[in-house]
């Protein structure tokens, strides 16, 4: 998976390039890639790239991080506190480079809120970078689930992180 826009042509004047995570209600899965993929970027230097997240819904707009979610990120030594829900509208693709989807419903709904080719083009599933991925691209819900679940969702977003922070850094 190449990334589909060049690191240094978007988000004018500025050069940076700037990544949208995005679920269903933005308070477990794409906080949670926020949170990871930015420690990454953090820890390596690369400040170029920014990342934030929104959901496709609304229910939970204003709200902080789901408490297990959160709980498991302290537990690996990230920070969720500074996240608060937001919802995902057309506009988000103008001040974004590369909208990543977290599962194909999230994705269908996004195809749908995109004004042009321009806003589809910017538009992948997250896990469409994940080495190991076979079958389905989702990171599976785990709003109904319990620890096991929110861990196999780290799982795949660190996984997942690595593999994409590997290709931002090609570009930059
Ligand atoms: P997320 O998880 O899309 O990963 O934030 C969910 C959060 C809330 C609901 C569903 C999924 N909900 O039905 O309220």
């Amino acid at each position: 998976m190449t990334l589909p826009l060049a690191f240094t042509t978007h988000n004018e004047p500025d050069s940076s390039y700037a990544i949208a995570m995005v679920c269903l209600g933005n308070i477990c899965r794409s906080p949670v890639a926020e949170v990871v993929l930015s420690a990454k970027l953090a820890a390596i230097g690369l400040s170029d790239v920014s990342v934030d997240s929104a959901g496709t819904g609304s229910w939970h707009v204003g709200e902080p991080i789901d408490p297990r979610a959160a709980a498991m990120l302290v537990d690996h030594g990230y920070d969720p506190r500074p996240h608060r829900a937001r919802q995902f509208s057309a506009d988000w693709f103008d001040s974004h480079d590369l909208v990543l989807a977290m599962d194909r419903s999230n994705l269908t709904e996004l195809e749908r809120i995109s004004r042009s080719a321009d806003d589809l083009g910017k538009i992948s599933m997250f896990r469409s970078f994940d080495p190991d991925a076979t079958g389905s691209l989702d990171v599976p819900d785990p709003w109904y689930g319990g620890r096991a679940d929110f861990e196999n969702v780290l799982t795949v977003v660190e996984r997942t992180t690595d593999a994409l922070v590997d290709e931002l850094r090609t570009l930059s």
